[in-house]
């Protein structure tokens, strides 16, 4: 049978494909055939929404054209038939007209790096479609499938909200004054311009003093400059496919190299075929076969597409409830219960509600436009959101084969195992009938997840109970969960004993006990988590009968039932966000600067409107060459082992194969890395899984990955050693991850290997030596206690865990053979060209000259593009060299993260010693919170080879002191050598590691001391002119400044009432609130990388083409050299250009690294610019009233140079650890921030509500700029220390692989108030135009939100112990829902439950109805 030809439309263009794979992505399309490279590859499975592409089509049954965004890398080609299709090309470019959308992004600095804003766009655009004036809460919901790693999303949500209805423009600092949320002051200016109050409170004159006191620009924009949103100038849907409407639909078929794709038009057309081919499956959203095949490398021959069907797109409003199609999109169900909810009686949308709840949670609109109800139901998923609600619900469905029908309430024996269901292979799914509920009926629905948007359950469930007419007994009683079992489950045996009983707190404890015994997990259960998921089950539990009690009290039915505590109200409330409020606060350049000089002025990112547009070309965005070929990486699969055998048959049958690649082929040397200790291909043995043995080379993408699949190689396993220390390393019991894969009966096998670990520190595995910084005298500190040696009882330990990278845009090289004298030329995404250039060369074995490497941007880079994307370079390189060809490979999300480590996990031991304070505890304070003395021992995870973690523990142990003067100190620090992939830099570089540990024991000298924390801080802090612990003198010590000023704009003391008040008032949800300083090194450690050079080049018609040795990657870095650059010349920087990083314009380049590009080639710069300048100088004087460009063309013509170098190296570095002295830093930058969080000690959930910082950057060279660094990196720090988990399984592979089972901050995990102000009047006098450098320093100001949240675990278990407030608890990083429930200890997570006999212990819900007996209801 022919294959019929796919006619869709992209941008207006129609596109007809005659050879339709249906294997083919639509991303994959776009990108290679159509040459649109503006839609961007993040992830491949959904999860980072930067492939977002705007769906058009004509809906046959709403009878009008209709809008959606969705995901391109999940997209099948073969799905798109008539459809229109708008990429980021199709909606404005530089060179047209930006749309304003593009133009808002840009201009309110939202786009660093870039490489996520079409995604996010495209977002943007597809909701101004459909609603051309949203709301705020709309805005923020179209980002729910959307990641950024770079902004800190700040700034595009402020820019995108000028487009919303209530908003005339983005906030400025008075108009969020405006609004105070605490003291309710009104702030404006009055005729002198001065910042008034009209009520003259003790907050609001603070606020509005610090506002006078400084010269502030309030905004970072100027919305007035945006254009006008004008939705009648949107193109326009294509007319053919309008014409079409009334044409029927004929079935379709597509045939691709492995798989056959047919699209039913009839539903007797689908049942057919489904009979011919009962293995066959249904593909609608593919947003789970698409994940199958790509990452499962699952083949499925032949699919059908019900797509078009009717019936199965229908819904139908019922007697009994509504009823979907089952190939109805989410988005269209949660459309159609909204309504539902609005219209009818809320007795009759309870379990609506119940599936918004679910929806409200679930993916992101990418995935709801086009994931169908039925596609989630028959997945069967154990982690389904859905199925427990409709199971609970009594939703029945419709079954259909050709010739039979039947309709089947959903109830426990649906599903009979893991991802199966009772449908037979030639049945499929029609319909899904939703109940509507009845009087006396409630359902909730409840999910907990690592984090809110966009991520699977830990657990799941829907609840519901039905009462006799007029009464509080209960008639049905529904509990059904996800997440505690291989399949949806029903707690049958808890609620069929309920039947008649009374909804009263005996019912409470009788399914708390139910519960605890049907919802047991075995220890090794799959999906690990066990305690957290256990509790969870009663958590919401007790949730629902609050709820339903609470409501029952509205019934004015409560008289056999408790009355609800008024303090556990807010435990019923669902999750709720305040509107959002920024102030960004900066000092305003002097007055009387030229308006041409642009340093100190808020530029946006000099190619942000490219970035925007899609027009940005990043390393994959290069067009392809003619011949060029495509290589993938083929990695171990154990951790250590040695290789027995390499066999490559299987692959050399895939179409396109061209090679293998192994260490035989390698004409220089195998050996690579920063210390040579590792190897391009692993030879004889592998040392962690990810290891790279070989790579395969093939004419596209997907066959070099279908050959490397068949490499097969074998192994014999040696000893593994994985973590520092015991179970730690998998970040307590939470080792694994629970992604629906691990309930399968086989994982739980692997995981009793989990007891038979080895560590590091058992086995003496370790690179190198102690390193050791000390100061003062321990032991006579100590002497001068009562205590001797042996009452140093109080050990303490602390483990902090690694961080991936995930930079939106993965590792990418392309490399081309120049065929002369061994030239090559790789463009490559990284921050180290000049060691991607060396490295290659090594493995070459040819001189360096021979090697260009050329960097245009990086899609973000954050330290993960120092050193080891030279594992991917080196064999792309080799590829190239052994074909002749161009050959291309960007790994894929999975790969990226396997392959290349990310932040070291840190384990701590310390000591803090006694000298004489609170007697009979072993802590080193005096009673005033004084600290004297100090020991801590540094573990960390290196991997498995060297690389940078030598120069990391360096740092953690500078850092280790954080802002605070510790007269006898000692560090130490040791390197575990593990088979893991080697750890490497990271935003911070250790640093973060350090102060997070000296912040961790800060806290608790405070909490034992009973002093309020940020009094014991403040205390400690060091002073101008100290030493810290190596012997560097602080001078220009800003930081008291940052902390007084934090202190005072965050209105600490008034906050930190009203957050005990909040405490005193709620028993289930607590607040915390926290403050905290840092001092950041600014300079490489090794002194010889702190050097930079500049080449800058003048052409004739006065253009400036500056090159220097950093790269950038969003960090701005570029748009402050043009800032410098056009400053030291005096001329616009209209005038000036940087095009790329390339080792032939600037030689012997450090990494983009360490926060000091700005300092070192910004002086670089000035340095050349200065040589110009003098060149210039006689054709200046010559001619005064003459401009840049006479000057320039007079210097040509008398045949002066107009090129020149610069050069800088940081002056005065050395520091010896032999001898505690020499500066290891240049300069340090400060800052503090004050984070404020509410949790939910029932679910480990929690909110971010507030956070200030105060950053001391110097004379900022661009405030934007600056500010987005501080916004970023805290962001990137909130998720380090409270949502990304890493798991690894007991062999040392790494489960969390992508974005749906890694966790980074979304939209909604920033402070919903975020306030950052730039030190004023701080001139740095050693960095270029006294600025400071800022990319790393801000980072570890997230943990405030860390120890925000201990606060308020801390106020939830003083609750539980007779207020006892100065109890000791660990909580190690990261601060996940999982440790943050278990750390909230009371009755459920202690599942003690056997204690609750009525009348005898202390129970858990409610104050007893009146006369009723007086228990104590307390936790
Ligand atoms: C980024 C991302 C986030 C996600 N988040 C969530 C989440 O928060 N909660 C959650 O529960 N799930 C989530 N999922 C899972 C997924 O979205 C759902 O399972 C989705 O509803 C599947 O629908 P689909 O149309 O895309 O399925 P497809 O991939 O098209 O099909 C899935 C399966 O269903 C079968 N099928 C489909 N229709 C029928 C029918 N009518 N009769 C018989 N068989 C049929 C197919 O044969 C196939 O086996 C997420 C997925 C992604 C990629
Ligand atoms: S690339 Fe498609 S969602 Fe990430
Ligand atoms: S700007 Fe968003 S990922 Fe870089």
């Amino acid at each position: 049978m022919t294959a019929d030809e796919l006619v869709f439309f992209v941008n207006g263009k129609k596109v007809v494909e005659k050879n339709a794979d249906p294997e083919t992505t639509l991303l994959a399309y776009l990108r290679r055939k159509l040459g649109l490279r503006g839609t961007k590859l993040g992830c491949g499975e959904g999860g980072c929404g930067a492939c977002t592409v705007m769906l058009s089509k004509y809906d046959r049954l709403q009878d009008k054209i209709v809008h959606f965004s969705a995901n391109a890398c999940l997209a099948p080609i073969c799905s798109l038939h008539h459809i229109a299709v708008t990429t980021v090309e199709g909606i404005g470019s530089t060179k047209t007209r930006l749309h304003p959308v593009q133009e808002r992004i840009a201009k309110s600095h939202g786009s660093q790096c870039g490489f996520c804003t079409p995604g996010i766009v495209m977002s943007m655009y597809t909701l101004l479609r459909n609603q051309p004036e949203p709301t705020v809460e709309e805005i923020e919901d179209a980002f729910q499938g959307n990641l950024c790693r770079c902004t800190g999303y700040r700034p595009i949500l402020q820019g995108f909200r000028t487009f919303a209805k209530v908003c005339g423009g983005p906030r400025t600092a008075v108009a969020l004054l405006l609004r105070q949320q605490h003291s309710g002051i009104t702030v404006g200016r009055d005729a002198k311009g001065l910042y008034v109050t009209e009520k003259k409170d003790k907050m609001a004159s603070d606020q509005v003093l610090l506002l006078q006191q400084v010269t502030l620009s309030p905004s970072l924009f100027n919305p007035e400059e945006f254009m006008p949103l004008d939705p009648t100038q949107e193109p326009i849907f294509p007319p053919e496919l309008l014409r079409l409407k009334d044409i029927p639909q004929k079935q379709l078929r597509f045939e691709g190299e492995r798989v056959t794709w047919i699209q039913a038009s009839t539903l007797k057309e689908l049942l057919d075929l489904k009979a011919q081919h009962p293995e066959a499956k249904l593909v609608v959203g593919n947003t789970e076969i698409g994940i199958e095949m790509k990452f499962k490398n699952q083949l499925f021959p032949v699919i059908i597409c019900p797509a078009w069907i009717p019936e199965l797109n229908s819904v139908e409003h019922g007697p009994e409830g509504i009823s979907f199609g089952a190939a109805c999109r989410l988005s269209c169900v949660e459309k159609t219960l909204l309504d539902a909810v609005a219209k009818l009686p809320a007795h009759k949308v309870e379990v609506f509600r119940g599936v918004l709840e679910q929806l409200r949670w679930f993916a992101g609109k990418q995935v709801k436009s086009v994931a169908s109800i039925g596609g989630n139901i028959i997945t069967a998923s154990p982690i389904s959101d859905l199925n427990p609600v409709f199971m609970a619900s009594g939703t029945k469905l419709t079954i259909v084969s050709r010739g039979t029908r039947r309709t089947i309430p959903m109830d426990h024996t649906f599903f009979h195992g893991y991802r199966k269901t009772l449908l037979g292979p030639e049945e499929i799914l029609l319909s899904i009938e939703i109940p509507y509920s009845r009087k006396g009926e409630f359902f909730s629905a409840f999910k907990q997840a690592s984090r809110r948007e966009d991520d699977i359950a830990k657990v799941t469930c829907g609840m519901r109970v039905l009462f006799q007419p007029g009464t509080t007994q209960v008639k049905e009683l529904a509990l059904c969960y996800g997440g505690m079992a291989d399949r949806t489950i029903s707690a049958l045996k808890t609620t069929r004993k309920q039947l008649s009983k009374f909804w009263n707190e005996k019912l409470l404890q009788d399914v708390c006990t139910g519960l605890a015994e049907e919802m047991s997990l075995s220890p090794d259960a799959p999906g690990g988590m066990v305690e957290f998921r256990r509790t969870l089950t009663l958590s919401f539990f007790f949730k629902f009968y609050l709820t339903v009690l609470q409501n029952l009290g509205k019934e004015d039915l409560d008289d056999t039932c408790g009355k609800l505590d008024p303090t556990y109200a807010s435990a019923t409330l669902l999750f709720h966000k305040d509107p959002p409020a920024n102030v960004q606060l900066f000092q305003e350049v002097p007055k009387g600067q030229s308006e041409e000089d642009m340093v100190g002025r808020p530029l946006p990112h000099l190619a942000a409107a490219m970035q925007a547009s899609g027009e940005a070309v990043y390393c994959d965005d290069i067009p392809c060459y003619e011949n060029e070929l495509f290589l993938r990486l083929v990695t171990s699969t154990q951790a250590h082992a040695k290789i027995k055998s390499i066999d490559i048959s299987e692959a050399q049958k895939v179409p396109g194969f061209v090679c293998f690649l192994s260490a035989d082929d390698i004409p220089g040397s195998n050996k690579t890395g920063l210390f040579n200790d590792e190897t391009v291909f692993a030879k004889d043995k592998v040392t962690c899984v990810g290891h790279v043995v070989g790579a395969v080379v093939a004419d596209t993408p997907e066959h070099a990955q279908r050959a490397a699949h068949g490499v097969k190689v074998s192994y014999e396993d040696l000893p593994v050693i994985i973590t520092i220390e015991g179970e730690r390393g998998y970040n307590s019991k939470s080792f694994l991850p629970q992604s629906e894969t691990t309930f399968h009966p086989l994982k739980a096998k692997a995981l009793k290997l989990l007891f038979n670990l080895q560590d590091a520190i058992k086995n003496n595995s370790f690179y190198g030596s102690e390193l050791k910084i000390e100061k003062g005298d321990l032991k006579k500190g100590f002497s001068e206690a009562d205590n001797v040696v042996s009452d140093w009882t109080h050990l303490s330990e602390l483990y902090v865990g690694g961080q991936e990278h995930f930079y939106l845009e993965t590792h990418c090289t392309v490399a081309v053979p120049k065929g002369e004298a061994g030239e090559m030329e790789l463009f490559v995404s990284t921050q180290n060209a000049m060691k991607a250039q060396s490295s290659v060369a090594n493995m070459l074995g040819v001189p360096v000259n021979r090697i260009l490497v050329r960097v245009k941007r990086m899609g973000g880079g954050f330290g993960g593009k120092e050193t080891r994307g030279i594992v991917m370079t080196v064999a792309v390189a080799l590829a190239a060299y052994k074909t002749g060809h161009p050959v291309r490979c960007m790994l894929d999300r999975d790969e990226d993260m396997l392959i290349t480590g990310g932040r070291h996990p840190f384990l701590a031991r310390y000591k803090v010693l006694d000298v004489g304070g609170c007697s009979g505890q072993a802590v080193g304070f005096m009673k005033t919170g004084k600290i004297v003395a100090l020991e801590v021992d540094h573990y960390s995870n290196a991997g498995n080879s060297l690389d940078l973690s030598h120069s990391v523990m360096e740092r953690a142990l500078f850092h280790m002191d954080n802002s605070y003067k510790i007269p006898n100190i000692r560090g130490t620090g040791r390197l575990c050598k593990t088979n893991l992939p080697s750890n490497t830099a990271f935003r911070g570089f250790g640093g973060p590691q350090g102060l997070f540990i000296a912040e961790y024991w800060m806290s608790e000298v405070a909490v034992t001391c009973g002093l309020p924390a940020e009094e014991v801080r403040r205390k400690n802090l060091y002073r101008e002119g100290d030493l810290t612990h190596f012997n560097q003198r602080l001078e220009g010590f800003n930081l008291p400044r940052c902390w007084d000023e934090c202190l005072k704009s965050s209105q600490y003391d008034a906050r930190k009432k009203e957050v005990d008040k909040f405490n005193r008032e709620n028993c289930w949800k607590k607040r915390g609130l926290c403050i905290i300083p840092t001092k950041f090194g600014i300079s490489f450690t090794v002194p010889f990388l702190n050097q930079g050079g500049a080449l800058i080049h003048v052409y004739t018609d006065g253009s400036v083409l500056v090159n220097h040795g950093g790269t950038e990657m969003g960090q701005g870095l570029h748009t402050k050299m043009v800032q410098v650059a056009s400053r030291a010349l005096k001329i616009p920087t209209s005038k000036i250009y940087i095009s790329e990083t390339s080792t032939n314009t600037v030689p012997n380049s450090s990494p983009t690294a360490a926060s000091v590009s700005t300092d070192v080639y910004g002086q670089a710069v000035y340095e050349a610019c200065q040589t110009i300048l003098k060149r210039l100088e006689p054709f200046r004087r010559e001619n005064p009233g003459g401009s840049w460009e006479d000057w320039v063309m007079a210097a040509y013509l008398s045949r002066v140079s107009l090129s020149a170098t610069g050069f800088y190296k940081t002056p005065n570095l050395g520091y010896s650890f032999e001898t505690n002295s020499g500066n290891a830093f240049h300069y340090f930058t400060y800052g503090v921030a004050c984070s404020e969080v509410e949790i939910d000690c029932l679910t480990g959930d929690h909110k971010n509500l507030r956070t200030d910082i105060v950053m001391d950057v110097g004379s900022s060279l661009n405030p934007a700029i600056d500010i987005g660094q501080v916004e970023g990196a805290f962001v990137q720090g909130l998720g380090l220390f409270t949502l990304e988990e890493l798991h690894y399984s007991p062999e040392g592979s790494l489960h969390t692989r992508g974005p749906s089972t890694y966790k980074i901050p979304a939209f909604g995990s920033i402070p919903t108030e975020f306030r950052v102000s730039l030190l004023r009047d701080c001139p740095n006098k050693k960095a270029i135009y006294a600025s400071k450098a800022v990319g790393e320093p801000p980072l570890f100001l997230g943990a405030s939100i860390f120890f925000a949240i201990k606060d308020a675990i801390r106020a939830a278990r003083a609750q539980h112990t007779d207020n006892n407030t100065k109890e000791l608890f660990r909580l190690d990083s990261p601060a996940t829902p999982e440790k943050i429930r278990n750390a909230c200890v009371d009755k459920f997570t202690t599942l003690n439950i056997l204690d609750w006999v009525p009348g005898t212990a202390c129970s858990i819900a409610l104050k007893p109805a009146e006369g009723s007996g007086g228990l104590d209801m307390r936790p």
